[in-house]
């Protein structure tokens, strides 16, 4: 249920979250202890909502790149056109319910494919914590959810790009930079 009342539209089914066995499979160190279903106080994390749009989603992914003036019809058709691909699109957020701002993000894309035996890979992309909220792990928990998600949903292997000074953070995770690979792009707009 959305703050006004009206029933609110989930991204993807919350229940793969809440059955992660998070506390037997977590990769990273939390001290204090937290977790998907208790991030920290006044904390929720939960699939991007199509009421984020007034939840200050977009505003947070600014902290990550340009993100440009998107209205809420844009948001709202792109939103329903990622959950109309059955089970590909997984951008968890964590809201502060005290202020009703989405504070954190991340998104799990499950790419499907005819190699082995028609196997499907996951990538992370667009990992963001508010600047406020930094350092109360939860961007250690936001990968942590999304790479176990990875393995529920069925991806034989989950990969990110980063910069170089991220490759610790990842490395938390189980991330490992693998010998002979590279990460090629060719860019059509500027960055
Ligand atoms: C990277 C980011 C998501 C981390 O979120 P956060 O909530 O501050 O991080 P956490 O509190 O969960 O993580 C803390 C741990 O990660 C480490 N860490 C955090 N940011 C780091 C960084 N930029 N480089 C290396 N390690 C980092 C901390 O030292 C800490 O380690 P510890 O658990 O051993 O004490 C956040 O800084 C952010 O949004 N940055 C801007 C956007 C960005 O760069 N995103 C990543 C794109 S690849």
């Amino acid at each position: 249920m959305s703050t006004n009342g009206v029933e609110d539209i989930y991204l993807f089914d919350p229940e793969l979250l809440h059955d992660l066995e998070f506390e037997d499979q977590k990769c990273a160190i939390y001290k204090p202890e937290i977790n998907p279903t208790d991030p920290g106080e006044r904390l929720a994390l939960r699939p991007l909502c199509i009421s984020d749009f007034d939840k200050g989603y977009l505003s947070l992914l600014t902290h990550l790149t340009k993100v440009g003036d998107i209205s809420q019809e844009q948001f709202e058709e792109r939103f329903q056109m990622m959950k109309t691909q059955p089970s590909l699109y997984y951008t968890v957020v964590i809201e502060d319910t005290a202020t009703n701002q989405v504070v954190g993000s991340a998104t799990l894309v499950k790419e499907m494919h005819f190699i082995r035996q028609c196997a499907s890979r996951g990538r992370i992309e667009d990992v963001v914590v508010n600047s406020s909220y930094q350092g109360k792990q939860l961007g250690k928990l936001l990968v942590d959810v999304l790479t176990l998600l990875s393995k529920k949903v069925g991806c034989y292997k989950v990969s990110l790009e980063c910069l170089d000074k991220m490759v610790p953070f990842y490395s938390k995770f189980g991330y490992v930079k693998e010998e002979g690979q590279n990460y090629m792009c060719r860019r059509y707009i500027p960055k």
